[in-house]
């Protein structure tokens, strides 16, 4: 797979026509993703995290059920339990660093992301725990092209019966996998097991230097870091639909994942940035272009 077949792969999903919704991306070595776990046990032992299920939390619009909280590990402030460092755009990674630095596994699992990172969290999910359907904005607008912010997941602890879910597709991911999981599909999470479920969710801002470290098709960054061959990184889902989901901007759907939702092109950019140019256009061409329409 090439970065460009990539790309038009994330723009079909993002308009929820098939496409690239999930991507097994490759395996950490035993002894580093242990590390990770000790790691990560350290951090839900004695670190503070946020309530999601909170009316006030960043994620709260995701309609979370049960118990589910987030531990911030890559901000400004070096606290864990403050999000605001889950936004923002690439100038601002300059100024976040991990909140745990000294734990090293975690560390140089960061670094294989390299300044593309956005963010870092750690996402508990107790038993009988979900996030409800949703559709965020993962693709945005500049003069020239477009900016995609791609989400990953590496499962820390989990069980047979958690479970992520894409676009009427409901998977499994398996503890020390790295997965591409495309937000921009109609998501959710949940977790039916015994047993808490905990992941690294993180966010990056796509470009070819990470493309090229992390997706399949080229060597490996780091020998700890078994990349998928390409054949063995397309994966299958089982149907799943649920029969309404909500947007960022508050609206809920109750009409399934197809309701014609379009991409923003760089058309968008001018029109929402020069309006004068456009006035003069039919408003049927205006409303062609505008995205989630
Ligand atoms: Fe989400």
């Amino acid at each position: 797979m090439h970065y460009g077949q990539f790309k038009t792969g994330l723009r079909d999903a993002y308009e929820h026509r098939g496409g690239i919704k999930s991507l097994r991306l490759g395996s950490l070595a035993l002894d580093w993703f242990t590390e990770i776990q000790r790691e990560a046990a350290f951090i839900i032992n004695s670190g503070s995290s946020s309530d999601v299920t909170a009316s006030g939390h960043v994620t709260n619009w995701t309609r979370p059920t049960g118990q589910v909280r987030q531990f911030s590990l890559f901000n400004s402030s070096g606290r864990s339990d403050d999000t605001t460092g889950d936004y923002g755009y690439r100038g601002d990674v300059k100024k976040k660093k991990l909140v745990f630095p000294q734990l090293k596994s975690m560390a140089r699992f960061a670094a294989l992301f390299g300044s593309s990172l956005r963010n870092l969290r750690l996402n508990g999910m107790g038993t009988q725990s979900a996030l409800s359907a949703h559709e965020e904005n993962s693709m945005s607008v500049r003069a020239l092209g477009t900016d995609h912010i791609v989400r990953f997941h590496l499962p820390v602890f989990s069980n047979p019966k958690a479970h992520v879910h894409l676009d009427d597709e409901r998977f499994h991911y398996r503890e020390g996998e790295l997965y591409f999981f495309h937000h921009g599909c109609v998501h959710a999470a949940a977790n039916h097991g015994t047993t808490a479920r905990y992941h690294l969710v993180f966010d990056c801002f796509l470009d070819e230097t990470l493309f090229e470290n992390v997706f399949p098709g080229s060597p490996s960054p780091d020998s700890g870091f078994d990349k998928a061959l390409i054949d063995d990184a397309s994966m299958q889902g089982e149907p799943f639909v649920f029969p309404e989901f909500v947007c960022e901007d508050g609206r809920v759907i109750k009409t399934g994942i197809r309701y014609g939702r379009k991409a923003p092109t760089p058309i968008d950019f001018y029109r929402n940035n020069y309006p004068s140019l456009f006035k003069w256009l039919p408003q049927t061409r205006l409303a062609q272009t505008t995205p989630g329409a």
